[in-house]
Parts: structure tokens; sequence; C-alpha cells
């Protein structure tokens, strides 16, 4: 261990980053038909503020053939003024601004793009889309186009750009053979191959000056067969280092298709799942310096990447966005006050949607507020109305966060939590295969409400009469959901839900001889987690859904992760399937279209993964008695930990004005 520390200052090109911790690029879907909004702005200045050393912008459009008005447009001189804007806070607040300069090429998620440029006429692994192939004037002129693009940044007084040449966009396109089947120039041997991105990094040199750092985002794999390996990435990189050095490089995997999970590993994932491949990149990478990303979260992993020698500094995208007071809270040996990323990739899934970007345990993601403590509380005076008392029923992690936030805002709680744990459902969650990463973020909320000094009463299921008795002046439900049955279906035994089954199981593993049906009418992270546990116990596993395919309430990237784990699970998928009888192990099921009908005939255990129905009945005694009630997270409506945090910490605002207690 003798690598520099996290918080050793890094020369990059004419800069000196103040420490070795960057903000990795993330798209926001905070600009507003191309032009970079206030709240673009002030979601940079706020991961500056929390310590950053380098701030790198969301991918930015680097030429008018690429433009998707979602994104920030770097071409556009109408964003001149936001840029200047925009690099004076962003450094102000002491870090670098490196503006990411980005091309989809012909990568789309979903829809084939009628207008995509691309390198050859091989289909966009998601979209299928196969693009115009550019002619050697017209990438010349998309050299120009970045170079100018580039120029436009550094006279905002931006430190640097960096060339998105990772996750299956343009310039990789340019470097697969898998998706570069070019005879001219710009294709064939790893000279051609790389011939498009050397001159991306020469062009933006010699028309944004030296004083302009240049950083490179690349793949060490795209996980695309035929595509790059990990020895295909080392001769690129040897490639450009030897012809147009940039300040750094980058290296995050996947491509666009079935490895895209790559792009953001999930919680499945052990930390720092590629920092072995960083190392690698970095002995070929001829002393330029090499950031490593992806699942850093821990800043023991962080500190460790730099110390070990597999790394110069380390890019932090999703722990960033989960508390931009990293960097802070780190520097000051408060690793415990990190609010952790779970890596659930629910923000993926927010902007893929095209919704901004939120953030399944910072409810504040994206407000201009988001560092801002809690109002002070007026000062006690002889005679003053006392605190608010709030009452909060559930303890999962709406409840947590409805709790903590009224407390820190200077009322009195009172919390009803059923178990002797906080958490709620998501404990079990928590328990399950690959999952624990739910656990911290759950122990972290238990860490805030008992710090905000709210009264916990444990293991007590609240009724009307026992909130009543405490004369609250409002009332928080934070009471989840329960299970429906299973509709259409017959059956000679109770049929369990999975969530009870799979608490039972984690307590007491049983071996299930036979085959394990879940049904599945949930299409929920969870569902797919506790297949992975029957799976470790059962002879087979069948998912029988109703739907054409399973995962399908989830974003593409996420529901790729899952399809890969139920894949290597040798788990089984019925597509289109009703349940209708189930009578002495052997199930019955109706093909949803044709009616049809199949049988599984050495059914152990049939379960089921039901919609869920909220729990608001205790609303009622409340509105009746004229108290304010708030119905947050699951009952509400159930959705997902994303909405839980985020309704809990509203309710709270709403429930405790400003003003304090
Ligand atoms: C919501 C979201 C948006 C992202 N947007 C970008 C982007 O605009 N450009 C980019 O190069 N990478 C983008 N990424 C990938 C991240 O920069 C990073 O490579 C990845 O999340 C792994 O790092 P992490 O574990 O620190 O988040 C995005 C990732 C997420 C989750
Ligand atoms: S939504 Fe999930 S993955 Fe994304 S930053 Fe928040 S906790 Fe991490």
């Amino acid at each position: 261990m003798s690598g520099p520390g996290l918080f050793s200052p890094l020369r990059l090109g004419a800069h000196t980053a103040r420490n070795r911790i960057g903000f990795a690029a993330i798209s926001t879907r905070f600009a507003r038909e191309g032009l970079v909004t206030d709240r673009l702005i002030a979601h940079l200045v706020r991961r500056a503020e929390g310590g950053a050393g380098i701030v790198v912008t969301e991918a930015m459009v680097a030429a008018p053939s690429a433009a998707e008005p979602v994104r920030a447009y770097a071409f556009d001189p109408r964003n001149d003024a936001m840029f200047r804007r925009m690099a004076d806070a962003v450094q102000g607040a002491g870090a670098l601004l490196v503006g990411q300069l980005w091309h989809g090429g012909s990568a789309r998620l979903t829809g084939r793009a009628p207008r995509a440029v691309g390198v050859s006429p091989v289909p966009d692994g998601m979209s299928w889309t196969v693009p115009h192939v550019l002619s050697g004037a017209e990438i010349e002129a998309l050299v120009e186009d970045y170079a100018a693009s580039a120029a436009r940044l550094a006279r905002a007084g931006f430190a640097g750009v960096e060339i998105s040449a990772a996750h299956g966009f343009l310039p990789l396109q340019f470097l697969s053979p898998a998706s570069n089947r070019r005879a001219d120039e710009w294709g064939g041997d790893v000279a051609g191959r790389t011939r498009f991105v050397r001159a991306l990094v020469r062009a933006v040199r010699a028309r944004a000056g030296a004083g302009l750092l240049v950083g490179l985002k690349l793949p060490a794999e795209d996980g695309v067969p035929g595509g790059i390996d990990a020895a295909e990435a080392e001769r690129i990189t040897g490639a450009i280092v030897a012809d147009a050095p940039p300040d750094y490089l980058c290296y995050s995997q996947g491509n666009h298709g079935w490895s895209l999970f790559r792009h953001a590993p999930d919680m499945h994932s052990p930390p720092a799942p590629y920092l072995h491949l960083t190392r690698r990149m970095r002995a070929a990478a001829g002393g330029v310096a090499v950031a490593a990303i992806g699942r850093l979260g821990n800043p023991e992993d962080a500190a460790r990447a730099l110390a070990e020698g597999a790394a110069d500094l380390v890019m932090l995208g999703r722990p960033l966005l989960a508390d931009a007071r990293w960097p802070e809270l780190a520097r000051a040996g408060r690793a415990a006050d990190i609010r952790p990323c779970i890596a659930c990739n629910y923000c993926w899934g927010e902007i893929n949607r095209g919704a901004p970007v939120g953030c399944s345990v910072n409810a504040r993601l994206g407000r201009e507020d988001e560092l801002a403590g809690p109002p002070s509380p007026p000062p006690a005076r002889a005679g003053a109305a006392p605190a608010r008392h709030i009452v909060v029923v559930g303890a999962g992690p709406a409840g947590l966060a409805a709790a903590a936030g009224a407390a820190r805002r200077g009322a009195r709680v009172t919390l009803f939590a059923p178990g002797a744990t906080l958490g709620g459902a998501a404990r079990l969650h928590a328990r399950l295969p690959g999952c624990g990463d739910i656990a911290r973020a759950l122990d972290w909320q238990e860490r805030q409400v008992v710090a905000a000094g709210v009264t916990i009463r444990r293991n007590q299921r609240a009724s009307a009469a026992a909130v009543l008795a405490l004369r609250p002046d409002a009332v928080v439900l934070a009471t989840g959901a329960t299970p429906a049955a299973i509709e259409g279906l017959e059956s000679d035994v109770a049929v369990p839900d999975l969530r009870a089954l799979a608490a039972r199981l984690l307590d007491r593993p049983e071996r299930i001889d036979g085959t394990a049906v879940i049904f599945d009418h949930d299409h929920t992270p969870m569902t797919y987690d506790a297949a992975l546990l029957l799976a470790r116990m059962a002879a087979r596993v069948v998912i029988l859904t109703p739907r054409e395919s399973v995962a399908r309430d989830m974003s593409i990237l996420v529901a790729q992760a899952v399809q890969h784990r139920l894949a290597a699970a040798g788990i089984a998928i019925e597509p289109c399937a009703l349940p209708r009888a189930f009578f002495g192990g052997r199930l019955s099921f109706a093909h949803a279209l044709t009616g049809r009908v199949g049988e599984i005939a050495d059914v152990a255990l049939l379960v089921a993964a039901t919609p869920r129905i909220a729990n608001d009945a205790l609303a009622a005694p409340f509105c009746a008695a004229g108290i304010p009630v708030s119905l947050v997270g699951d009952a509400w409506a159930p959705r997902s930990m994303l909405w839980a945090v985020r309704e809990g910490h509203e309710a709270a605002e709403a429930l405790v004005p400003a003003t304090g207690g």
C-alpha cells in the first residue's frame, strides 16, 4: 500500500485537482430542449461543494447530428452564458469542471432511430437501428464538431473535456471490431479503429489549446462477442497513448446490447468489480493517469484502489448522487455518515423514462436545497406553542424518512415500529441473495432517526386508539401494503405469498424436492431476488407470468441484470401464463392469448408474487378525529423505495414547515 491518498492533489494537464475524487458523468434530464438549466448547474455545484476535486458534466451533445433535446448541447451557442455560469460556479466551489462530449452514433435504447449516423451498417445491439454510414468527409466534419464544442467549453472557462468513448456510443462503435467493419482508413486494424478517437483528442487539443485538459472514457471490456476484451483494450490504449495521449483515462464496461447492465453494476455485483481491469489498463497507459470507476462507494475501497496502485484517481457516479458530501465526510473520517448508494439503479430508470434523475436514498437529489441543513426551529420562548407532535406509523424507508425529517425540523416525533428492528419489509429484501446494500441504507436511516431524537416504540403495531391517545398534531401512515390472492386459481392448498415464504426460508432453509413455481404478477426486483433464494433450495424453479416476459416493471438496464441472473440460476420462464388449477401437485395454466392449457406435474411448491394493496385503513379514524394524515410510500400505493423515501421526506416538510416546531 504505497500509492497516493484520496486527498492528495493531482496534476492533470495545466490544472491541479484538489483531490483524487471525481464526480463521474451522470445524465440527469435537467436540460431542456438542449439548453442548460439552473437546475443542472446547481446539481453540479452541489457535488463541488460536497468536496469532489473534479466534476464531470453529464454527456453533452458534441455535434448537431447527435442532438437529443433531453441532453445539453455542447455545440450550441445559446448555451454560452450558462456554460460560463456553470464553470464559474463549479470552479468557484473548488472543483475542476470537465464537460463530457458525447455522440450516440447508432446507439438507442428502444425504437429504431430514423436519423442515426454510424460507422458501419451493423444493427445497434439494443434498438437494432441500422445507421446511415458516415463517409470519410462526414467523419472529418464530425471531428471538427467535437473540436468546436471543446473550444466553446474552453472559452466558457471549463478546465477540461472528457470524450465519451465507452458504453457503446459512436467512438466505441469505431473502436470495436464488432461494430466497425470499414475497409477505409477509419477501420480495419487497431490503428484504423482508433483513428477517430485519436483524431478527436488531437483536434480538441489543437482547437481548444493547452489550457484544456482532455479525459477519455474507454471500455476495458465491452462484453460483446468479437468486440473489445481486455487484451484488445490494452492494444487500443497503447495505440491512443502513443499518438494522442489524453490527460486521464477512465475505463467503464459494457456496450449497447446484452452487456448494457455492465455500465452500472448493481447491488448483486461485488464492490469495485472492475478494479482488476483498471489495474491492467494502467499498466498499458504509458504513464497517463487512470481513473477507477464502478461501485467504489465505500471510502475504504476507493482509497485502496489508489493505495494499491490500481488507479491514480477515482470517479464516483452513483455514490455522489446518493450523497454529494461523500468526499467531505470521507475526509473528515465520517464514513458512517455517508448516505450509502445501494446500487439499485432506479436513478437510471428515472432518466430512462424521461423523468429528472431521482434516487432511492437521497430524496432531495436535484433540488437547490439538497445540501442545506434543516431549518432552525424558532428559539424557545416563554408561552410559545410547544413543538408539534407527529406520530409516524410504520418504520420502513418511508416512515424512517418522515420521522427523521420531521424531528430534524424541530417536531416531537413518535415512531411506531411493528418489529424490533427498523426497516420494514425492506429488511427482508436486504436479506435476500445479493441485496445486502439495502441493509446499509436502512442502517443509515435508523442512525438518522436515533440521532434526531425520535421516540421509537418498537414491537408495537399501532392501533388507532393508541395513536389518538398520544394526541398527535398530525399522523404519517407508512404502513406498507399487503399482497392480494391469485385471481382465478382453484387450489386444494393455500398458496403462500413469496415474501412470507422467503422470510421462512431465510430463517430455516429447506430442501424442496420437485419444482417450485412462482406466479409473478409483480415484476419488481424483490420477486427475482427471492427466486434466486428458491433456486438454491429447489430442484427446479419456474416463473409463470401473465406478461410476455418477466421484469417488465423496471428499466431495461435493471431488467437485463435480472434476466442474466435468472438465466445463470437455471430458472425457467413460462410467459403469458394464467394459473387456473393446482391440485395434488399438478398446476395447470392457460395461455393468456390463445387459451391453450399447459401443465407442470411435479410442483412441490406454488408461491404468489401478486399485486400489493395499500394498508391505508388506519387513515379513516384520524380523519374522523380531524387530525391531518399523510399516506406515504406503499401505504399510498405500492411502488419502489425511491417513492417511499421521497414521500416520507416530503410529508415531513409539509407537516413541519420551515418555521420549525
Ligand atoms: C443514471 C445514470 C446516468 C449516467 N449517465 C452517464 C453519462 O451521461 N455519461 C457517462 O459516461 N456515463 C454515465 N453513466 C455511467 C456512470 O458515469 C458510471 O460509469 C457508472 O454509473 C459506474 O460508476 P458508479 O458505480 O460510480 O456509479 C450513468 C450512470 C447512471 C447510473
Ligand atoms: S437510485 Fe439507487 S443506484 Fe442510483 S444513486 Fe440512488 S441508491 Fe444509488
